[in-house]
């Protein structure tokens, strides 16, 4: 069949000009990721108005809040991905996302939920 062939070809091709990043980070989708890890606690749209928010103390940071986007950096955010915040509910995440994945969900969050994201 051509239309397979064609198929095959342009995999091939995705997969010599991305060659430093493995099939599972091509896929990685950080929205999709947020919905299904993170969004339980910090919501959907990153504002942390969950049922279970208001349960926890500390509660989730709302990436929502102008004095939030303050303090918040893309270093500060990876660290906090990676490795959780110690005697809160946030847990660290490097067991399950390579450093990749933690970047691409700290742009996310800075991009999808501040809206005066600090660099
Ligand atoms: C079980 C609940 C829970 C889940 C799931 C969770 N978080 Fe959190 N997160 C928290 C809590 C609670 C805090 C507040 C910690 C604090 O006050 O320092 C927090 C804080 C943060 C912060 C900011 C820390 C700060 O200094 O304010 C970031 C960034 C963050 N989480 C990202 C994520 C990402 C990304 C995911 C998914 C991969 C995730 N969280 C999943 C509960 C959760």
């Amino acid at each position: 069949m051509v239309g397979m062939d064609f198929l095959k070809i342009i995999v091939a091709s995705a997969v010599l000009i991305l060659p430093e990043k493995s099939m599972a980070e091509i896929d990685f989708d950080p929205t999709k990721a947020f919905v299904k890890t993170c969004s339980l606690c910090h919501g959907v749209h990153g504002d942390a108005k969950t049922p279970l928010a208001s349960s926890m103390n500390p509660p989730p940071t709302d990436f929502s809040s102008p004095d939030v986007q303050k303090r918040l950096t893309l270093e500060t955010i990876i660290t906090v991905i990676s490795k959780g915040v110690k005697g809160t509910a946030m847990p660290g995440w490097s067991g399950r996302y390579t450093k990749n994945e933690i970047k691409a969900l700290a742009q996310h969050i800075l991009t999808h939920f501040m809206k005066h994201p600090v660099p």
